[in-house]
């Protein structure tokens, strides 16, 4: 297994309350890794750890170390910035910017820098845009109004808009909360299918609360337990055969 990201004793605490303790798993390269687990376990304190993220919640201590590529991204000499541009996030519901459809993709290429190549060149940035509204599947349907904005998409093609935005500063690795708990049967359904597409070439990993999510997508699985991870591994082997009662439990509905 070719390893994107290795997470090794990680702790999260708030305020007092541990919420991860002594995780250690590792996230292969490419493919979809899903993070399940009941309600409360630590999933989405877990995925926002590994942008350091969480740590812009007031009373939040992270420990522990997250290697990507070989190198923790809590070391002293890390780049919170450029971490963050090379772990980008989908949120649960869609926050589209108070902008058009257009500078809703490119605002992420502005402020990480990217677009100073483009900007003396406009249709090298309209190929950008395009390229990334296909991506997310929503080229289609928003081609003929680019420049309108984008509070007019329905709840759908906003989270679809943002899976837009979060790839056009070209992440390594995508990590989605849930990323259609928002959304309608459909919707959800084609997010679903440029998650899939895009874990060809983006380490994607996402929080379910839904094992059927779970089997639909992932190529690999983390479980969590109030706060520990009680086992990891390939999707296949983990459905067909659970190493640990809890898992067993949860995947037969017993628990969560
Ligand atoms: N901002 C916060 N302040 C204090 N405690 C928090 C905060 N966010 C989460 N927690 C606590 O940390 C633990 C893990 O929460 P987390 O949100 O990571 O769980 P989760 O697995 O994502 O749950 P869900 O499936 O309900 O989204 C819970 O006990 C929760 O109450
Ligand atoms: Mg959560």
């Amino acid at each position: 297994m070719n390893t994107k990201i290795a997470i090794q004793n990680l702790n999260a605490y708030y305020g007092k309350e541990q919420a991860l303790k002594g995780i250690e798993a590792q996230i292969p390269a490419g493919g979809i890794t899903v993070i399940v687990g009941p309600s409360g376990c630590g999933k989405s304190t877990l995925l926002r750890c590994l942008n350091r993220l969480l740590e812009e919640t007031n009373g939040v201590r992270v420990t522990g170390q997250v290697l990507l590529d070989g190198e923790d991204i809590y070391a002293r000499k890390a780049d919170v910035t450029e971490v963050r541009t090379r772990v980008g996030l989908l949120a649960p519901k869609p926050f589209p910017l108070p902008m058009s459809i257009y500078d809703n993709v490119s605002y992420g290429r502005r402020i990480h820098g990217l677009e100073k190549l483009e900007r003396r060149n406009g249709r090298s940035l309209d190929r950008k845009v395009e390229q990334y509204l296909r991506a997310a599947g929503l080229w289609d349907e928003v081609k003929d109004r680019l420049h309108d904005p984008a509070s007019g998409l329905s709840t759908g093609q906003q989270q679809r808009l943002c899976l837009a935005r979060a790839l056009a500063v070209e992440p390594e690795v995508l990590l989605c909360d849930e990323p259609t708990s928002a959304l309608d049967p459909i919707s959800a359904q084609r997010i679903e299918e440029q998650l899939k597409l895009l874990s060809a070439e983006t380490t994607v990993v996402i929080v379910s609360h839904s094992l059927r999510q779970a089997r639909r997508l992932a190529d690999h699985i983390i479980f969590l337990w109030m706060g520990n991870l009680v086992e990891s591994g390939p999707s296949a082997q983990m459905f067909s055969a659970p190493r640990d009662e809890r898992t067993r439990a949860y995947l037969y509905g017993d628990i969560g």
